[in-house]
């Protein structure tokens, strides 16, 4: 989220990431054209010369590549790999535990692993029906495309069309045994939902919409406005307290708005950060709110409707769920915007119970974190139900020996996850 997530935090990484990355050039490799039943084997383009480190294309090389050019090839990162054991009738999300301690000690960002970009799991059709009906409610707050962007208007279709087809070349790579696109008609067989999608004749925002309930969100330089990347189109259901329509046209630093601390530590740049990435250095990154149930999407009057000064005492401890926002980022490489893809993911806080060393950590977190971070997300709502049930988790795992009381705490090993989790979580699923 843009505003619901500490984003400088990212940002901050960023930063870091930069460095590291900058010297990673200019020893780009493009692994082999993989062939699949979604790519139509072509020569990559020429781009132009002189944009270095960035390619960039025009529009008639762009529209001369056609359908469905292999994205593998253009970007650098491989296709996923098939996954065929995977049900969705019992499938759960990764456990994603993204607890830092201490957050200026530990990089929150981490490289793409190109196997999850998108990650689909038990709650999908209950999931695109919910969010099929926000949009029901809420229209273009919610899918929306920037109409008028100046000369370089194309590029917001471009990327659009561009998303589209990297999403379907993804879903039919990864998930074969539910998702089909017939090489002459591009017809995609959603066999999941028992539906058929003539993906040309649609919006190709839509085309995502109907088929991954996740969160895209796509930003472009704006040349008008110096090079600033600018919101240009996406489709947010998941947000709390703003909404997609009124962020649309807004350069970034809007966008971000009142996060905490955000202007004074990144400053300008997340532009320059922006400016170098490569379409080879997808990045993934989470982050996390304790909430009560599991509300998705809040307008920005519903959310100050909800905003109190009180704890509120009927809460209880099974009410309490972790929202995890997983995000990536990652740059496209015909338009040259970059993407944002968010899904929200909820867990009771009582799956912890099992999971070493993350009640200590979550309750040093809430006890001890940066103030103004944790009013921003407004932990102080849930923390009288929460502290306690945490206390009493780290106790319990010290009884059971999983965790020793008095041991050092910090970001885990095996963040974002924790030992053990792949276990508990192939058994939950039972594959
Ligand atoms: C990939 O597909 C193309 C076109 O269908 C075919 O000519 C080529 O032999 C294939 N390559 C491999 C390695 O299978
Ligand atoms: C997926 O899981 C469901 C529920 O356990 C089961 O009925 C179904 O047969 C499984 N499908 C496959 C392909 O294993």
């Amino acid at each position: 989220m843009f505003q619901d997530t500490p984003i400088y935090i990212l940002l901050a990484s960023l930063a870091a990431a930069l460095a590291l990355i900058s010297l990673l050039y200019p020893k780009r490799r493009y692994p082999l054209y993989k062939n699949d039943s979604t790519t139509i084997q072509k020569k990559p383009l020429q781009p132009t010369p002189s944009t270095y480190p960035l390619k960039s294309y025009t529009l008639p090389q762009i529209t001369s590549i056609g359908r469905f050019p292999s994205y593998a090839a253009l970007t650098g990162v491989p296709l996923p790999n098939a996954y065929p054991t995977f049900n969705i009738s019992t499938a759960k999300p990764r456990p994603y535990r993204p607890f830092r301690w201490a957050y200026h000690h530990t990089m929150a960002l981490t490289k793409l692993e190109p196997d999850w970009w998108l990650e689909l799991e038990s709650t999908y059709p209950s999931r695109l029906l919910q969010r099929q009906k926000i949009f029901e409610q809420y229209g273009d707050r919610i899918i929306r495309k920037l109409s008028s962007m100046g000369a370089a208007g194309w590029r917001v279709d471009v990327a659009c069309k561009e998303v589209m087809e990297m999403v379907v070349q993804f879903l039919c790579a990864r998930y074969p045994q539910y998702f089909r696109l017939d090489a002459q008609s591009y017809v995609l067989y959603n066999k999941i939902l028992g539906k058929e999608f003539d993906i040309y004749c649609m919006d190709p925002m839509q085309v995502v919409f109907q088929n991954v309930p996740e969160d895209f969100a796509i930003v472009l330089p704006d040349e008008g406005k110096g090079g600033k990347y600018v919101f240009v189109a996406g489709m947010i259901c998941s947000s709390v307290g703003w909404d997609l329509g009124e962020k649309i046209g807004r350069v970034l630093g809007e966008v971000h708005g009142p996060v905490p601390e955000y202007k004074e530590k990144m400053g300008m740049s997340m532009d320059r950060y922006f400016s170098k990435l490569t379409t080879d250095k997808p990045i993934q990154r989470g982050s996390w709110d304790i909430v009560v149930g599991e509300p998705l999407f809040m307008s920005a009057e519903e959310k100050l409707g909800m905003t109190t000064n009180e704890q509120d005492m009927n809460i209880k401890e099974e009410d309490l769920t972790l929202r995890v926002d997983w995000q990536t980022l990652r740059r496209l490489p015909l338009s040259g915007g970059i993407v944002f893809n968010y899904k929200a993911l909820f867990t009771p806080l009582k799956e912890f119970e099992d999971e070493p060393g993350v009640p200590a950590l979550v309750e040093k977190v809430l006890r001890e974190g940066n103030k103004k971070i944790l009013e921003y997300k407004g932990t102080w709502h849930v923390e009288h139900v929460a502290l306690p049930m945490l206390e009493r988790m780290r106790r319990k795992q010290a009884e059971m020996g999983i965790w020793e009381e008095g041991r050092e705490v910090k970001t885990l090993e095996e963040s974002p996850f924790y030992r053990g989790w792949e276990e508990k979580w192939r058994r939950q699923q039972g594959f």
